[in-house]
């Protein structure tokens, strides 16, 4: 059994819950990728974005280089991908790693919250693409060496994910069995009950 692009994307929406927003709501990352060109425009939206994320002493660590299929860095992240990532990321019209420096520029101490706020950006990332209709997926599952030399990253910066971006697609178009399961499948989240305490072991009471 499968869905169409459209049928999957309802099903994959979390609940609609009064007041929050709803690209947090209909954001989800999808393996099937459309072949569909994501415009400049669009990209420089999603970075817009990016730019105005929040970092420890405004450092703002992050670095993003981005592969635009058909692009020497398209070529070289989708190289460091792991074979599972390969099998279905090509497909993405634009690979992105994230990067940040790990020292400050202000004085070369080490900043420990480097790659936290590579995650807060990219948290923007994924939520302006979502805005504009647009997918992401990100991917821990890339050999760092690989992506550090193929890129000429320096040893002072961090990686933190590979981020595929484009348009959702057809899940029938995966490459397995197992992966057309799990992109219909419903997403699943743990309560607040787990995640939101008043105390150690303690549910926050909340509304
Ligand atoms: C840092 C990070 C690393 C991830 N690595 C992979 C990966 O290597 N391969 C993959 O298919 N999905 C990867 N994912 C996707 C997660 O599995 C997915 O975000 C999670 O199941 C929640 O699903 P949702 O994003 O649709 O809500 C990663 C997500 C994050 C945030």
């Amino acid at each position: 059994m499968t869905l169409s692009a459209i049928e999957v994307n309802d099903l994959k929406k979390a609940p609609s819950i009064d007041g929050v927003l709803p690209v947090v709501l209909h954001r989800w990352s999808p393996r099937a990728f459309a072949d569909r060109e994501v415009s400049a425009g669009d990209l420089r939206k999603i970075f817009e974005a990016v730019r105005w994320a929040p970092s420890s002493y405004n450092e703002q660590p992050w670095r993003f280089i981005v592969g635009v299929r058909g692009s020497a860095a398209h070529d070289k992240i989708y190289s460091s991908l792991i074979g599972f990532n390969k099998s279905w990321a090509g497909k993405a019209p634009v690979l992105i790693l994230g990067v940040a420096s790990t020292k400050f520029s202000h004085n070369g101490s080490a900043n420990g919250y480097a790659v936290y706020d590579l995650g807060a950006a990219t948290a923007l990332l994924t939520l302006q693409a979502a805005a504009l209709g647009l997918a992401t997926h990100q991917m821990a599952g890339f050999d760092h060496e690989v992506a550090r030399q193929a890129l000429e990253i320096p040893e002072t910066y961090a990686l933190g994910s590979v981020i595929a971006l484009g348009y959702q697609g057809d899940p029938a178009a995966l490459p397995s069995e197992d992966m057309i399961a799990t992109e219909i499948a419903p997403r699943a989240r743990k309560p607040l009950s787990e995640i939101v305490l008043a105390a150690w072991g303690e549910p926050a009471k909340l509304a």
